[in-house]
């Protein structure tokens, strides 16, 4: 990560999870896929978008709030799912969660968690859970209907990240407490991890077209990059895509998520919820975002440096900034409300 494109807060909570956390970890948290492409892309694709201030503008009584999928939201922050938050700090999730709720911000639960649903969820977040499609159709149901029975309100099926690839041995005390655990896939002879393995437990549009059938509450679908992708999840009636490229972790080498957003946001019209990650690193670049079609933006790294620092004080503290300087730059462009994109 280039950290010349931080500045203030954030840039010293960077620098204080790098000296807190061991090299290994710091590492698996950090790092992109590959010669590390698509991590730049998203950094520099914030950084050449100018935002064109407006001047004399009234927007006294504005403020940020939105409604998502049928949610109210006081903010379009949300704080992205990230795997084992007991390798950052021992309150792990539980942490992030407060500080969620203290700014009221709403949380992305991975499926990949290291706290309970029920231990997430007794903060009072507002959350949403993200489901990692499990071996078989029946343990991704058991999976989301144990998210369901603790209280999520919305449900987001991440499908870029079908392959895996940022390995860590994880520390015996870190595990993904609410999943039951699944069998690696078997190979014969002369297979492939990749083809025999991986993808044959990957789920594809049927089983999406399943999954949209079996759940009641709004599902997003994330990783979505293509406005192809993007326009036959609408097709399938998903109430909403998470344009990502996983914060440059999986593919080396895609176009950032913002450069994305205009070819996503025209092809599925403006009613159709479209939030974006990867990259945002200031109040500014969530406008930026917005601008350029988002509902929403989620929040990754960042978040998870601040845990790392100070547990949910830090969370906390790095969601108030990033409020606070998206409601100056809106005041700046001119904007009273997060318009609706045309
Ligand atoms: C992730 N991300 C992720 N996404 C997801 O859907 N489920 C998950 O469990 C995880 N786990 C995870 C762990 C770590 C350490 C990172 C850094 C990321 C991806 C995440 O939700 C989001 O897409 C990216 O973090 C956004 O990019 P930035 O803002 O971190 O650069």
């Amino acid at each position: 990560m280039n950290s010349s494109e931080l500045y203030g807060v954030l840039a010293e909570y960077q620098q204080r999870a790098a000296a807190t956390l061991p090299p290994e970890i710091w590492h698996y948290l950090e790092h992109g896929a590959g010669a590390g492409h698509s991590l730049r892309a998203n950094l520099q694709a914030f950084a050449q978008t100018p935002l064109l201030p407006r001047v004399l503008a009234q927007v006294g009584g504005g403020g940020t709030a939105l409604n998502l999928c049928g949610q109210r939201l006081a903010h379009p922050l949300l704080l992205a799912p990230i795997a084992y938050q007991a390798l950052f700090h021992p309150e792990a999730e539980s942490a992030s969660a407060q500080a969620a709720q203290a700014q009221d911000a709403l949380m992305i639960v991975s499926s990949l968690a290291s706290r309970r649903f029920q231990e997430i969820a007794a903060s009072g977040v507002q959350w949403w859970f993200q489901l990692y499609w499990q071996a078989s159709r029946q343990a991704s149901l058991a999976l989301l209907q144990r998210a369901i029975d603790a209280g999520c309100s919305a449900v987001v099926l991440t499908v870029d990240a079908p392959v895996k690839q940022a390995q860590l041995q994880l520390p015996p005390h870190v595990r993904a407490v609410n999943l039951e655990a699944a069998p690696d896939p078997h190979l014969m002879a002369g297979q492939s991890m990749v083809f025999d393995g991986w993808m044959r437990q990957a789920p594809d549009w049927q089983d999406l077209a399943w999954l949209r059938q079996q759940c009641q509450l709004p599902l997003l679908l994330k990783g979505v990059l293509h406005p192809d992708d993007a326009a036959q999840a609408q097709a399938l009636g998903v109430d909403g895509v998470i344009v990502s490229n996983h914060g440059g972790r999986v593919l080396d080498g895609t176009p950032s998520p913002l450069a994305m957003l205009p070819p996503i946001r025209s092809r599925v019209g403006p009613a159709f919820p479209v939030l974006l990650d990867s990259g945002v690193r200031s109040g500014q670049d969530a406008l930026k975002a917005i601008l350029a079609g988002a509902n929403a933006v989620l929040l990754g790294r960042p978040y998870i440096w601040a845990l790392a620092a100070q547990g949910a004080l830090g969370v906390a503290h790095v969601l108030r900034v990033l409020r606070d300087e998206l409601e100056m730059s809106m005041a700046l462009c001119g904007m009273a409300r997060l318009a609706a994109p045309d």
